[in-house]
């Protein structure tokens, strides 16, 4: 059977290509951008390859019931929107995907929005995102008899590509900075088996090196340039929106690094009106972290026309990127969405990391960015009370706990970091106590607390 109904376009250039013709860094030969898969067949109302709405929807709900392995993934689920396999028994799923949409009552409360929900994607089977763009391009890494396979990382893409590589049977290599991240996320790696590089440089240096590695080896690169991540990472708008009975949200918020999730994302809701299954698109906002804001800057600057890589620096490890290789699709899908880019500080995103923790959603510092930006847009009046809005949160807390404990003991934050916050962050902080062994000594410490 022959699902495979794609080709590559150019973001840039708009030049058209096999997929089994791009380059090792996946960059057009003719301008140097990168490229979107499009499947030409879904293009005329009464094209050929084109899905029927109403066909989907149904075979999409009955597989929720279904016994086959590759209806288990809610990304595989979606299958007739990402035919990017010659044969869908290329698969390779861990089952990920499927993840909760919750409900987030007391933030809504506090913020005066009726309808507040996370999106949360630290729930996939190595706890980010990451799982649902890697077992799309594992698949065609596999596919294309590809034995090695490769990726420059903060930490989430690495552990994600090294479990995906282990159960394909692929080796993986992983470059990452030297020292920059969470310790969850460098064990992930070892475990799996990557063969794993730590090198004296930043995430922006990482690519850099890897970028060269992948020109001269026959290794599969599989960052989120790589276009086959992104059909994986489209897949939760289709879950939104079949959790929303085909309605969209209005607002989408997403933490931006590199920039590719966002406009993965709108990918996946643009899909769905083109096929008749939505109406609309949701806004969708990116949320930097200050020391790492090289989008916000660009946008500011000059729309977006261009961008000045930056220095970065933030305790978000998973976001401290300085020059994002997809800062142009995110710039396109927030400028076609009616979306804000903004950045918030360390100690926003540290509070707003324990406010959603409050609610028994932990996540990582790079996800609780949604939810600071959130408040910030709230504050402004740019989100108004009668608004869905969608945080998306991309990894799971255990991958950082350092991060968490160092909050709650105090230690995370420098005062000048925490000017005007100090109230707020101390109601928020829930330090261990060091208690004698005797249950008076744990009842002292619960006194006037328990009723
Ligand atoms: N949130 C988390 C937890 C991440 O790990 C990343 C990116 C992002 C948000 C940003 O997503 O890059 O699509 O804008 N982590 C990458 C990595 C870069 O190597 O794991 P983006």
């Amino acid at each position: 059977m022959n699902d495979n109904l794609h080709q590559l376009r150019c973001f840039g250039c708009g030049a058209r290509v096999a997929g089994t013709e791009a380059k090792p860094d996946f960059r057009c030969a003719l301008c140097g951008d990168l490229f979107e898969v499009e499947y030409p067949g879904w293009g005329l109302r009464g094209g050929n390859d084109r899905p029927n709405a109403g066909a989907l929807k149904w075979l999409w709900r009955e597989r929720r019931s279904s016994s086959e392995a590759l209806d288990h993934s809610g990304v595989w689920r979606f299958r007739e929107l990402l035919p990017i396999l010659d044969n869908f028994e290329n698969a390779v799923t861990l089952f990920e995907g499927n993840t909760p949409l919750y409900h987030l009552p007391r933030t809504s409360k506090a913020l005066g929005i009726d309808q507040l929900f996370a999106k949360h994607q630290g729930m996939n089977p190595t706890g980010s995102f990451k799982d649902t763009g890697m077992t799309a391009a594992m698949s065609v890494a596999r596919e294309r008899g590809f034995t090695w396979v490769a990726c420059a990382s903060t930490g989430n893409t690495s552990a994600a590509m090294a479990a995906y590589a282990a159960r394909a049977g692929l080796r993986s290599l992983v470059v990452i900075p030297d020292g920059k991240i969470a310790w969850g996320k460098l064990a992930q790696a070892m475990d799996y088996g990557a063969v794993t590089c730590q090198i004296k440089a930043d995430f922006d240096g990482c690519v850099r090196v890897l970028t060269q590695v992948v020109k001269e080896a026959h290794i599969y690169l599989l960052n989120s340039v790589n276009p086959y991540r992104l059909e994986g990472q489209k897949t939760p708008a289709f879950e939104i929106a079949e959790a929303l009975d085909w309605n969209v949200p209005d607002h989408l918020i997403v933490p931006g690094g590199n920039l590719a999730n966002s406009s993965a994302l709108g990918k996946g809701f643009r899909e769905l009106r083109e096929l008749g299954l939505v109406a609309r698109l949701p806004r969708i906002s990116v949320v930097q972290a200050a020391g790492a804001n090289p989008l916000v800057r660009s946008l500011t600057a000059n729309r977006g026309a261009t961008l000045e890589p930056v220095e970065a620096h933030t305790r978000a490890t998973a976001i401290r990127i300085g020059n994002p290789a997809s800062w142009r699709k995110a710039v396109r899908i927030i400028q076609d969405t009616g979306g804000w880019c903004l950045d918030v500080t360390e100690a926003e995103i540290a509070i707003a990391k324990a406010e959603l923790g409050a609610e028994g959603l932990g996540c990582e510092p790079a996800s609780a960015v949604t939810l600071a930006g959130l408040k910030k847009l709230r504050a402004d009046g740019s989100v108004s009370p009668g608004e869905t809005v969608i945080l998306i949160l991309t990894g799971h807390t255990l991958k950082d706990s350092e991060y968490t404990i160092d909050f709650h003991r105090g230690t995370l934050l420098k005062d000048e970091e925490t000017v005007g916050l100090e109230g707020k962050i101390e109601r928020l902080r829930r330090n261990a106590v060091a208690v004698e062994a005797t249950p008076a000594a744990v009842l002292a410490e619960l006194k006037g607390k328990v009723g």
